[in-house]
Order: C-alpha cells, then structure tokens, then sequence
C-alpha cells in the first residue's frame, strides 16, 4: 500500500512501507516514487524482495517504461539489490555517489549500467526533475562513505536514508512521528552502531538547520513529522555519541568466542539489525 506523503496538481511523494512485510528475516523497508509533472524518480527502491511489488505499485501512478530515475543514497543491498531489474524493465539512469558508481555494476549484468549512471560528486548538487529538481545534500558517513540525502523543494521533504531510522513494523512506518522523546528508544541502538562519529553528526546538522524541512523520512520506520520533533531529532543527534566515538580497544580483540553454525540461524526476525 502506498502512503501519500505529499500531493498537488503537478507533484506528488509517495512512501511504501510494508512491501517486504511478509520477509520476517528482513529488516522493514521503505521506498519512494517523487512524481513531477510526468515525470518521476524512485529513492531507495530496495533489494529484489521489494521489486515485483514496487514495480506494480508505481504502474498505478506513472507509467515505469518512462521512469527518469532511480536515485540510491548508498550503496547497500536495500537500497539497490534489484538495480538489474529496474535497468532491465525502465530506461532510467542510476544516480549515485561517485565513490560507489564502479561498484553498482556488480548489482547487474554485463554491460547493462553502461551510459546509465550518474556518479554523483561529493558536493552534491540539484537534479532536474520535471519542471522541479530534487537536492542531493552531502551526508557522507551517515552511514556510507558515499552517502547522500535528498530534498524536495516543493513538498519540503528531507529524505534522510538511514539516519532517523527507527525499527518497527511497515504498518507502524505508515504513521508519522510528531512527538520525539518517546520515539528515541526505537532510533537509539541503530544509531549508535551504525552512524559513524558524532563529528560528523554535528557537521550534518549545521547544514540541515538551514532547510526548511516539513517532513525528514527515513529509509527504515517512520517518518518524523512538523517543526518541534524535526527540532528535537535535530538536537537529539547533535549531541548523540556513535560509531567511532565509542570504539576503543576493548572491541579490536582476537576473538575467543565459538560461532556455532546451528544457531547462527534461529529463524527469529531481526531486530535492532538494519543498514
Ligand atoms: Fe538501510
Ligand atoms: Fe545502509
């Protein structure tokens, strides 16, 4: 099902939750179709278990033959795992950062990347879309090495990838958050693994705070929504501790520890596990 985050005459943002819900060992996901005057661009489309589904839901808004672009914060295997079919069933161009466009062709056949992908420079940039263009804001280490998030404009939201992510159920991740505080325990753990250093958060923050931002949505769980919780995830992560911060020497050990191959597979969803 498809969440209607933004919609006008000309421009639309659609957000879907619960594609991969019955992949209990997967971690929930979202996508996203930005529509601009006829022409369209996908965020994030995930990996093959989103496929069939997104493909079918974006069928009921745009024709997908004609789909301008598919746009991947990063390089992951839910954001881009299923890069081979969508450069197989649309002429549309890959946008990535310039650190991971050689590796993207790994996702695909032979040959099937080639003229198609724009490497995006670290700085960033705006990208046209229909009679509109989406920012591509610098958000390296947020948690990829090449990373980016992407801001519309005309709906004033901030598409974020794996920060502000919370872990919670597809049908939860179609309701927005507008209050923070309680929503901190379900962002905390990931965050603190997966986001690389604080530095860096502080660094992200400086930029964003000049966005007039009416929604920050992110590529796990729910978004987060109106002036005071954007406020208050903003400070949240301006002082948050992660990553690199909490690394010393205790975690680079040799390791004595048995990995037993029997219950390294219990068959229980994941939780605090995502990427
Ligand atoms: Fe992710
Ligand atoms: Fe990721």
């Amino acid at each position: 099902m498809s969440i209607e985050l933004f919609r006008n005459d000309h421009h639309a943002c659609l957000m879907f939750t619960d594609l991969i819900e019955d992949h209990g060992e997967a971690v929930q996901a979202n996508q996203f179709l930005v529509v601009d005057h006829g022409c369209g661009a996908i965020i994030d489309p995930g990996g093959n278990l989103a496929f069939n589904e997104l493909f079918l839901a974006t069928s009921r808004y745009f024709t997908p033959q004609n789909l301008d672009y598919i746009i991947a914060s990063h390089a992951d295997p839910d954001i881009i795992a299923a890069l081979d079919r969508w450069l197989t069933s649309t002429r549309a161009q890959l946008v990535i950062s310039r650190v991971w466009e050689r590796f993207a062709p790994h996702f695909t056949k032979v040959g099937k990347t080639d003229g198609r992908v724009i490497g995006v420079p670290d700085a960033g940039g705006k990208l046209p879309l229909g009679q509109s263009e989406l920012w591509l804001l610098p958000a390296h280490f947020l948690h990829s090495e090449g990373n980016f998030h992407f801001y519309d404009p005309v709906s004033r939201i901030l598409f974020t990838g794996d920060l502000g992510v919370s872990m919670m159920s597809g049908a939860e991740a179609a309701r927005p958050v507008t209050h923070l505080k309680s929503h901190i325990p379900r962002m905390e753990g990931f965050h603190r693994r997966y986001m690389v250093s604080n530095k860096i958060l502080r660094l992200w923050v400086r930029m964003a705070r000049q966005l007039d931002i009416a929604m920050l949505v992110p590529q796990h769980g729910a978004p987060i929504s109106g002036a005071a919780a954007i406020r208050d995830f903003l400070d949240w992560i301006d002082t948050l501790a992660c990553g690199i911060d909490l690394f010393d020497d205790r975690a680079y050990q040799l390791p004595t520890a048995r990995i037993d191959p029997v219950t390294r597979h219990t068959g229980a969803p994941l939780r605090a596990v995502g990427g």
